[in-house]
């Protein structure tokens, strides 16, 4: 925003915490390789986009009546893709995980109420609590970015956040947070009630056998597991988000969820490829190949990439990271500077993208922008 704009902005009367800000969002750059935002590199499949096109024609028809306000077919659907027991009562979806993680803010946090994350963590999470009025408290990661069950549950009783937010795998350093994590924050919670959102955004992408938090959720009422379809489904431009939880906390987000917030032509987009999963989890297991591909190229190139769970890799050993990044951007390459010294992350691309990343950054190295050491 340019700064007359923004003086115009601030002349409205604006609520006093939104003042001054700018809004969110990662640069949109039309350059041939986007390796920047962590999206499905890998498009949609064929066979997809085909039930698609064909479920959107059908919602199509009706269009002229409200969409289904429970969208309860979807809700089944979604239960039944995470397994674990769990029923369309435990389902709720929105548009994009953000809207669900909103709609939480709103629900169980607010005016005097507080929000606790982990930074370097997920950027939204600060956004969403300003934008409810939700008072942010910054919580501290050990030297490495790790996140220890004993730190986080020791902050969880010091703090007594309304809500905390545990990323897993944490964007963006893209390494997962084991079930005594989430136990022990959740156990830290019960004196403050405090509401524990694991955010599973990349949880397909994590290596086999890693557990999810979802097996944690019987008799945990204050736990709740957020899910997207923008990334392993390929779809984050249809905007589908869901969370799983007891039924209870479905019912706290009815309460303050736009009537018909989900649209028609969403439902049959989501429940179609929900499915055509075969296809789509055929790209995410090549995803973690070049994932996988890109730490250990990244190793031998000198560099210091985090272990990763998710579709991205972060990476640390760069004396000039935001020179690494320009070059790479005038190279074709797009992928993100997310303000942390000496690191950059790049999402895992296909193979040819992912050669291309690769190459580009090893001609960078070898000529002036040396790794540190
Ligand atoms: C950790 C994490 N959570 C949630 C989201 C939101 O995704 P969406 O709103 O597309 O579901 C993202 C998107 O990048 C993310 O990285």
């Amino acid at each position: 925003m340019v700064t007359d704009q923004l003086e115009r902005l601030n002349r409205l009367p604006l609520r006093t915490n939104l003042r001054g800000l700018r809004p969110y969002g990662a640069p949109q750059l039309d350059v041939p390789i986007l390796l920047n935002v962590n999206e499905n590199t890998h498009g949609v499949p064929d066979d997809v986009r085909a039930a698609i096109t064909e479920a959107v024609s059908a919602a199509a028809a009706g269009l002229n009546r409200y969409p289904d306000r429970e969208f309860t077919e979807l809700r089944e659907a979604l239960a039944e893709y995470l397994g674990h027991g769990l029923g369309a009562e435990n389902i709720w979806a929105a548009n994009g995980s953000n809207e669900v993680l909103q709609q939480i803010l709103q629900a169980f946090g607010g005016p005097g109420r507080t929000a606790l994350s982990f930074p370097p963590t997920y950027s939204m999470y600060p956004l969403l609590a300003s934008g409810t009025d939700t008072e942010y408290i910054v919580g501290t990661r050990a030297d490495d970015y790790g996140l220890s069950a004993e730190s986080a549950a020791r902050q969880v009783r010091e703090l007594q956040p309304n809500i905390v937010f545990l990323c897993s795998p944490n964007n963006p350093t893209g390494t997962g947070l084991g079930p005594d994590v989430v136990e022990a924050v959740y156990e830290a919670g019960e004196a403050s009630q405090t509401i524990v959102i694991v955010d599973e955004a990349y949880h397909e992408f994590a290596h086999d056998g890693t557990p999810s938090a979802l097996a944690l959720l019987p008799g945990r009422e204050r736990l709740i597991i957020s899910r997207t379809m923008s990334k392993a489904f390929a779809l984050a431009g249809a905007r589908l988000g869901y969370m799983a939880a007891a039924p209870e906390v479905a019912d706290a987000l009815r309460l303050v969820r736009l009537p018909y917030h989900l649209s028609a032509i969403t439902q049959a987009t989501a429940l179609a490829a929900l499915r055509h999963r075969v296809a789509l989890m055929a790209d995410v297991a090549d995803i973690k190949r070049q994932r996988d591909r890109i730490v250990s190229e990244l190793t031998r190139l000198g560099l210091k990439p985090a272990a990763s769970d998710s579709n991205y890799v972060f990476f640390g050993g760069l004396e000039n990271p935001h020179e690494v990044w320009q070059r790479l951007l005038d190279a074709g390459v797009l992928i993100r500077d997310v303000g942390i010294p000496g690191h950059l992350r790049v999402t895992a691309g296909t193979e040819t993208e992912t050669t291309a990343f690769l190459e580009t950054l090893e001609r960078i190295l070898n000529s002036h922008a040396r790794p540190r050491a």
